[in-house]
């Protein structure tokens, strides 16, 4: 019996790709099953640079994290589709900075909570929450969120290949928007977004994920309506780009041989 069947909560569909698992995969991870392999499969046929795209998207992740942390001071931090626990999750990158820092976790996927609940069991400033980031009364009023995080201090809200997974129709600039309004002034968001500015790319690869998620997804979107979900919030250098250029580290990008589509994004402020 492999780890990922050994701790399969019940709730699980094993039946349908789930985003979370396929993300998994493409990372390298083991909490995936044949159907999101499957599924993995043939978009990588349609979209052979995707498991690079992953890759470079988590370390983005990593590199935004700890700039908030280190540069600006931030200690709190609420990550919405926050996804399977991988390596440098957000409190560990968080905590390497200051220990202090609080991280609350944030995912609809009940292998998400499964395997966040056991990874933090020890990690007192930190907790996952099994919540539909659109329903903003669950989260908010969470005794388990409350309990962690201060909101009236400074908190960075990320919302990492994410906002892709919302329809227009549930408003995922008006979601950023609302998130915002709640975080006081000081207060960052992360986001990166899958974009193309490919009308046929975005048609095709939006159709496959609907189709692998049955219709539980939103779309793949040009740049410039990635840029719309920033609002106008104060978008730090080097400004929107492919995230793999955000800001780097040193540590070369995973090669993406073809650029289907690409995670775009970047940092904001609250004035
Ligand atoms: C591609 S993964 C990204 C994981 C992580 N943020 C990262 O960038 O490494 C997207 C995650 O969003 C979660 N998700 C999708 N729609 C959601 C929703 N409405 N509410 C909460 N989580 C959601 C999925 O379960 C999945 O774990």
């Amino acid at each position: 019996m492999d780890r990922a069947r050994a701790t399969t909560p019940s709730e699980v569909d094993v039946s349908t790709p789930s985003v979370a698992r396929m993300y998994d995969h493409y990372l390298g991870g083991k909490d995936n099953y044949e159907v999101d392999r499957q599924a993995c499969a043939a978009l990588s046929e349609a979209a052979p640079g995707t498991a690079a795209l992953a890759i470079n998207n988590r370390r983005f992740l990593i590199r935004a994290v700890r700039y908030l942390a280190q540069e600006h001071g931030i200690r709190q931090f609420l990550d919405h589709g926050s996804g399977l626990p991988t390596q440098d999750n957000v409190h560990q990158v968080a905590q390497a900075v200051d220990p202090a820092s609080r991280v609350v976790y944030i995912d609809n996927d009940p292998i998400v909570l499964a395997h966040g609940r056991a990874l933090l069991e020890q990690n007192e400033a930190s907790t996952v929450v099994q919540a539909d980031v659109r329903d903003f009364a669950t989260i908010y009023s969470d005794p388990e969120v409350t309990g962690l995080l201060d909101f009236s201090r400074p908190t960075a809200a990320l919302f990492l290949s994410f906002l892709h997974c919302i329809p227009d129709s549930d408003d995922p600039a008006g979601l950023v928007e609302q998130v915002m309004d709640r975080l006081p002034s000081g207060s960052a968001v992360i986001i990166s977004h899958l974009a193309s500015d490919d009308p046929e790319v975005r048609r095709s690869l939006t159709d496959m994920m609907l189709t692998n998620t049955q219709g539980n997804w939103g779309r793949v979107r040009t740049p410039e309506e990635v840029r719309a979900l920033f609002g106008r919030l104060s978008v730090v250098d080097p400004g929107l780009v492919e995230v793999s250029t955000w800001r780097p580290d040193g540590i070369a990008p995973e090669v993406q041989e073809t650029k289907e589509w690409i995670e775009y994004g970047g940092v904001a402020f609250k004035p």
